[in-house]
């Protein structure tokens, strides 16, 4: 199989079909690397495809992969979250081209926004140094009580209590638009994708 069979799109009705696949993935993967589970209600997933703010990735009929955006604080940070990829269709370079993907929708939606990540994956680590994130503090990441308590499920989440929500397993890393360094990272990551990207997106919205 190539990367190139995978079709890599922003989600729409057609695809809702395939929530129960997603987050049963999810699941399995997130027992597998020992890290529990940020619950994700299946009509909140139906909603973010409905609303646009999903990209999923597709081998024909078959699911390989998906991600959506998701806003806080008065639109003030945007996280790209719950990215997966089943074990089959890893390695192809299929998380990065979603990565790019809800990057680039996250970017288009709300460019005053800050873009961050919390995460204890090497991929994912790899995925948003490339595009321009860098390492910081949890104090610079948002303060939204309903981000927070997507850590309620995880194995960690004492960690987090005990240190008043400074520190834990996790790095927290941040893309500033209005740092020099970030835009830039970002424009070298993303400058093959552009393009094709954009075509696809607004055909998809036209349709
Ligand atoms: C993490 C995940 C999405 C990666 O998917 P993928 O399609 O195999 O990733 P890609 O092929 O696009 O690889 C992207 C980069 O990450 C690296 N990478 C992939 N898996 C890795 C791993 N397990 N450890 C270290 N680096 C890894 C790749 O080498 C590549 O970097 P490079 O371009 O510098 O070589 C997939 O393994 C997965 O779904 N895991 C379970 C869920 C999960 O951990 N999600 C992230 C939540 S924070």
């Amino acid at each position: 199989m190539k990367a190139e069979d995978v079709k890599v799109m922003i989600a729409d009705e057609s695809h809702i079909k395939y929530v129960d696949t997603i987050l049963s993935t999810i699941a399995a993967a997130a027992k597998v690397r020992g890290t529990g589970i940020a619950k994700r209600d299946p009509e909140y997933v139906k909603t973010k495809i409905r609303e646009g703010k999903a990209v999923i990735a597709l081998y024909g009929e078959e699911f390989a992969g998906f991600s959506y955006i998701e806003t806080w604080e008065n639109q003030e940070y945007v996280t790209t979250s719950g990215l997966i990829v089943p074990e089959k269709f890893r390695g192809l370079g299929l998380a990065r081209k979603i990565k790019h993907q809800t990057f680039m929708l996250a970017r288009k939606r709300w460019p005053e926004a800050k873009i961050f990540s919390l995460t204890s994956g090497a991929a994912v680590m790899k995925l948003n140094t490339a595009l321009g994130y860098l390492p910081v503090t949890f104090a610079d990441l948002t303060h939204d009580e309903k981000f927070w308590q997507g850590c309620e499920g995880c194995v960690n989440y004492e960690v987090l209590q005990r240190t008043g929500r400074r520190y834990c397993i996790c790095t927290g890393m941040l893309f500033d638009p209005n740092q020099k360094m970030c835009m830039e990272a970002a424009k070298r990551e993303l400058k093959s994708e552009k393009k094709s990207f954009w075509k696809r997106f607004f055909k998809s919205t036209n349709d």
